[in-house]
């Protein structure tokens, strides 16, 4: 099991330089301390933790402007390449600079990544400043557009969207959307428009169906994740609408909500989950949903939304 996390404490931040030292400028000879720059106070860091809490993978995200934001210092240890754990890091940056308003990302990378980053979105579209003095590098734009979030697991996530399109057919009328997985963090977007009531904001209860959909949609991808099959059902909710949705509908369900444990389920035992989804308007937060679902034993593959 791996997680994102972001480096808060000084033995974090010890761990992460170190790994970004060794992975970047120890095989150039270059001393500890060369793998920091003048943006680690401003800089948004990630880092990917295995079950023991070994630093594996890590990156760092800054704002060029306020449009324009840079990924740099990206690196998955040799041992844990090509499992999706780049992605991953990138997946958890490019959410950053999406809920920071960003319209492009930019970085320079080693000729060796260039098929990484073009996999996460990002074209070429010059060449970039030499490296360490000899390693090549080129320079890659990636513009932020409704379409193109980087989505761990696609496959997962077209299954999700279906799921939600044919078994709730509303949902497709309310321009339900998966936006954005990233292995820790899912967010849906809706269509204003689809949704407005008398007043020009958003009816509350698409905002419920909204979020529901979003749990529910969180709990699907957890137990894709976990290789588990289950029945997932809302068992009780309650939501707080503090503002009203006047632009951007968006639901974002982060896992460190998530309260609850799979393992019941491989028993053949059903088991409840508690779990927050923050909806936003833009980049408001503007409600927030509290849902126990639970997760049911099924024996054969379909699994259906309820509400
Ligand atoms: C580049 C690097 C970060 C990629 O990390 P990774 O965890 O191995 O990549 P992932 O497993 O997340 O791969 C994501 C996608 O990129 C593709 N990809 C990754 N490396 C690739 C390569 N060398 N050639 C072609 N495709 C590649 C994968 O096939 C995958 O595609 P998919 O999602 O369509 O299946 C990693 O190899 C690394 O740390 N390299 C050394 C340090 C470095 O060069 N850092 C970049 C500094 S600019």
């Amino acid at each position: 099991m791996y997680r994102v996390e972001t480096p808060v404490t000084e033995e974090d931040f010890e761990k992460y330089f170190q790994f970004r030292w060794v992975m970047l400028r120890k095989p150039w000879n270059y001393p500890p301390g060369s793998e920091k720059d003048e943006y680690e106070q401003v800089g948004h860091h990630r880092m990917v933790t295995d079950a023991s809490g070994q630093v594996v993978a890590i990156g760092r995200l800054h704002f060029n402007t306020p449009e324009e934001a840079q990924l740099r210092h990206i690196a998955v240890h040799p041992d844990y390449q090509g499992k999706g754990l780049g992605k991953l890091v990138v997946s958890a940056l490019e959410s950053v600079a999406r809920s920071e308003g960003i319209e492009r990302i930019v970085t320079n990378s080693r000729e060796l990544s260039t098929p990484f980053f073009q996999s996460c979105g990002f074209e070429v579209v010059g060449e970039g400043t030499t490296e360490l003095g000899h390693l090549k590098r080129e320079q890659m734009v990636k513009k932020l557009t409704e379409m193109n979030a980087v989505m761990l697991h696609p496959k997962w996530c077209k299954e999700l969207q279906e799921t939600w399109h044919q078994a709730i057919p509303i949902s497709e009328q309310m321009g339900i959307k998966l936006y954005q997985y990233s292995g820790r963090t899912l967010e849906a977007r809706a269509s204003l428009n689809k949704n407005i009531n008398l007043h020009g904001t958003m009816f509350a209860g698409s905002i419920f169906s909204l979020a529901t959909l979003t749990g529910w949609g969180m709990l699907f991808l957890l137990l894709k994740e976990k290789g588990l099959k289950g029945e997932i059902v809302l068992g009780d909710a309650n939501i707080h609408y503090h503002k009203p949705v006047t632009m951007q509908p968006r639901a974002i369900c982060q896992i460190e909500s998530l309260d609850g444990k799979f393992e019941p389920l491989s028993k053949g035992k059903k088991c409840p989950f508690r779990l927050i989804v923050e909806l936003h308007d833009q980049h408001h937060p503007v409600a927030e949903f509290k849902g126990v679902y639970w997760v049911l034993p099924v024996e054969d593959t379909s699994e259906q939304p309820k509400h």
